[in-house]
């Protein structure tokens, strides 16, 4: 039987957050619904952060509330302070991630805390939503470069991974923000985090910035990782980290795993729709590495069709 992989759609938060053109409550419901109509069953999201820090990210609440599906779709809300957790639990998220970051300069950067203060804040939001019944996945980001302090050492990841576990978190992903990646920097990290504590509860969050996503997700799917995050066209990117682009794109990774025998439940054509429903809310074309090849097909089946019609 294929084993299966899960695709957490991050489109409407990491992807969404950095793009100018505001798009509204239905525009965001609209390409949800688009996803999942191609199969998509996971999603991050938006995030319950200072509109004035992310505009994009002001109707939270309401996209929330009126998320489609809400029992059989698992959704999550980013958090990331106190604040953030009120609301989000205010507009019905039943699972909440946060974003430790790990150096001082990118969580002062990000939420103007120290890495310290940061730890502490996670730990407690945690806590509460321990107590309250609340689903918790902590990022590790920048885990494998950081805008400001360049390399990361792999004992940090371990030590802030321990810290959230500790904590209580229920999953770790590991986010490589700025896209600075290379596969055997991945490879080492997921499986020195895997063999401590098995590959079942890490996910990997993969930016495309130097157009090594794709080949970093192969790697961490090689020491077991079956949970990526991927946005639909490569939006994306972190308007706190300097040098970040897209994500890896949805399309991209469902279809390398769909033609390598993995099962993700999603279908490639279905995204193909929702990029054109991403394209025209962002106003600005999109689409992974594969849109060339999909753009090429269309054109000789219209060819096709139009000699058959002479
Ligand atoms: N949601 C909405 N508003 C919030 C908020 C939240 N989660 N947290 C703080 N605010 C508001 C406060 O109410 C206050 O509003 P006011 O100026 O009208 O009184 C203002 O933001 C400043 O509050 P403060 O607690 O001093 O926060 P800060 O200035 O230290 O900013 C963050 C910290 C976290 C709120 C802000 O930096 C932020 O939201 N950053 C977003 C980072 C992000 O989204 N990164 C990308 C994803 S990882
Ligand atoms: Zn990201």
């Amino acid at each position: 039987m294929a084993e299966k992989v899960v695709i957490n759609e991050v489109g409407i938060r990491d992807g969404l957050q950095i793009q100018p053109k505001f798009v509204d409550t239905q525009g965001k419901l609209e390409l949800c619904r688009a996803l999942i109509d191609a199969g998509v069953t996971w999603f991050e999201a938006m995030s319950f952060v200072s509109p004035k820090a992310v505009p994009q990210m002001a109707n939270a609440a309401e996209v929330y509330k009126g998320l489609p599906d809400q029992d059989r779709i698992n959704y999550s809300a980013l958090v990331l302070n106190e604040k953030g957790y009120d609301r989000a639990i205010e507009a019905g998220a039943k699972v909440v991630a946060m974003a430790l970051a790990t150096t001082d300069k990118m969580n002062e950067a990000n939420i103007r805390m120290p890495l310290r203060t940061a730890t502490d804040v996670f730990t407690k939001i945690i806590g509460r939503a321990k107590d309250d019944g609340i689903g918790t996945r902590a990022y590790i980001s920048t885990a494998l470069g950081c805008p400001f302090e360049g390399d990361v050492p792999v004992e940090t990841v371990v030590d802030l991974t321990a810290k959230m576990l500790d904590a209580g978190a229920d999953r770790i992903s590991i986010a490589d923000t700025i896209g600075s990646a290379n596969p055997a920097q991945t490879q080492r990290l997921f499986a020195t985090l895997a063999e401590k504590w098995g590959a079942g509860i890490f996910g990997a969050h993969l930016h495309d910035t130097r157009a090594l996503a794709l080949t970093n997700a192969w790697a961490a799917l090689g020491e077991g990782i079956r949970e990526f995050d991927t946005s639909i066209g490569g939006l994306g990117g972190c308007p706190f980290a300097p040098g970040a682009a897209g994500n890896l794109a949805t399309e991209d990774l469902v279809f390398m795993l769909n033609e390598a025998g993995y099962e993700t439940g999603i279908d490639v054509a279905g995204l193909r729709r929702a990029v054109a429903v991403a394209e025209r809310l962002v106003g600005m074309p999109l689409g992974g590495r594969i849109t060339k090849w999909w753009v090429s097909q269309e054109r000789r089946t219209a060819q096709a069709a139009a000699q058959a019609a002479e």
